[in-house]
């Protein structure tokens, strides 16, 4: 019997649904929200609203591609978190109500851990244990797998996020939300070495991202009080010349990790893993330390149900279903 797992993915600003055939992925519908760009940040109850226009239709097109018929489908999986409340209840409401319709199980996946298997989805695979470096809009995880359900968190940001470091000197700059492909794109036309700003290193294999921002802040005030036309004629520089300056930092500690736990299988995973800086800066370094590097294909980065759907099907083989009274849990823990 073949195993057709329904994936829908809710949890922030993008409404996706992907379908699964025995581990293989036939359809992954992703509806990105354009509604908050205007507002420089994702505006919780505006996603909701968005979810709950999308998630039909996303659902619907995700089976058509598929070719795969609702009574076909094994299981139902779905996004419990981590994400925004309103925004994950409309995916896990959707969810329960096709498995109570279908009479089919549910299954509970944790979004970060789902980032992370996205590798699993074409080959070549990691293999056991390997080190993923999260990064995303919310979080930024140095984490030890043994196996495709269990994780260890061995070093995490203290405060700001990788990806909302990127927003954020963005937004300074004046660039539009989300700035983070903004950034990489200016970057690509910049001097990385022409601005220097301080790169806070954290203990043990922690990251802090909250005082280069500041460094950033005060960096941009100072510069505009002399030439109020600085920001204007030196962007590719200082978005190149930022990004470098985070990606060190990612690094540091990336090589850190992979010394510590003495693993040399090494991946990126989440929104940033898209960057271009992040994405070279990882194989040049694999060279040098003799790592197998896995880097995400461009729309396994950004949020994705083909995610959830790979996570989905490893807990299927291990019959770990959820109860329909199960609730969404916005800061579910690893
Ligand atoms: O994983 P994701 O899609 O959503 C969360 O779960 O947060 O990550 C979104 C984050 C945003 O901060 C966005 O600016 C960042 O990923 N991002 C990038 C790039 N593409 C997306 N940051 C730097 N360079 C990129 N190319
Ligand atoms: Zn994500």
């Amino acid at each position: 019997m073949d195993i057709n797992i329904l994936a829908i993915e809710s949890s922030c600003d993008e409404t996706s649904a992907a379908v699964m055939q025995n581990g293989v992925i036939l359809s992954n519908i992703i509806a990105t929200q354009k509604v908050h760009e205007k507002y420089g940040g994702v505006v919780p109850e505006l996603a909701s609203r968005a979810h709950q226009q999308q998630i039909v239709p996303v659902v619907d097109r995700a089976l058509v591609e598929a070719g795969i018929k609702k009574e076909e489908l094994s299981a139902v999986a779905h996004t419990q978190g981590p994400g925004l409340l309103g925004a994950l209840l409309v995916g896990s409401s959707f969810a329960k109500s096709l498995c109570l319709g279908l009479n089919i199980p549910l299954i509970s996946v944790n979004h970060m851990q789902a980032h992370i298997l996205a590798h699993f989805i074409d080959d070549p695979k990691p293999t056991f244990p390997m080190l993923c470096l999260t990064v995303s809009g919310g979080h930024t995880q140095l984490v030890r797998v043994d196996e495709s359900l269990e994780m260890r968190i061995v070093g995490e940001t203290k405060d700001d996020a990788v990806g909302e470091a990127f927003d954020k000197a963005a937004k300074l700059l004046g660039l539009n939300y989300p700035g983070g492909p903004l950034i990489d794109k200016h970057a690509k036309e910049g001097d990385p070495d022409k601005f220097q700003f301080a790169e806070t290193s954290m203990p043990d294999l922690d990251y802090s991202f909250s005082g280069i921002k500041t460094s950033i802040l005060y960096f941009l005030q100072k510069e505009m009080r002399k030439n109020e036309n600085f920001i204007k004629e030196n962007m590719n520089d200082l978005c190149a010349s930022i990004q470098k300056s985070l990606i060190s930092m990612l690094m540091e500690k990336l090589i850190k990790a992979a010394k510590k736990e003495d693993i040399n299988e090494i991946a990126i995973a989440g929104g940033v893993s898209a960057n271009s800086g992040l994405r070279q800066a990882l194989m040049t370094e694999g060279d040098k330390q003799g790592w197998n590097v896995y880097i995400p294909k461009f729309e396994y980065c950004t949020d994705n149900a083909a995610m959830i759907a790979m996570a989905g099907h490893f807990k299927y083989l291990k019959n770990d279903f959820a109860l329909l009274s199960s609730a969404p849990m916005p800061r579910m823990p690893f």
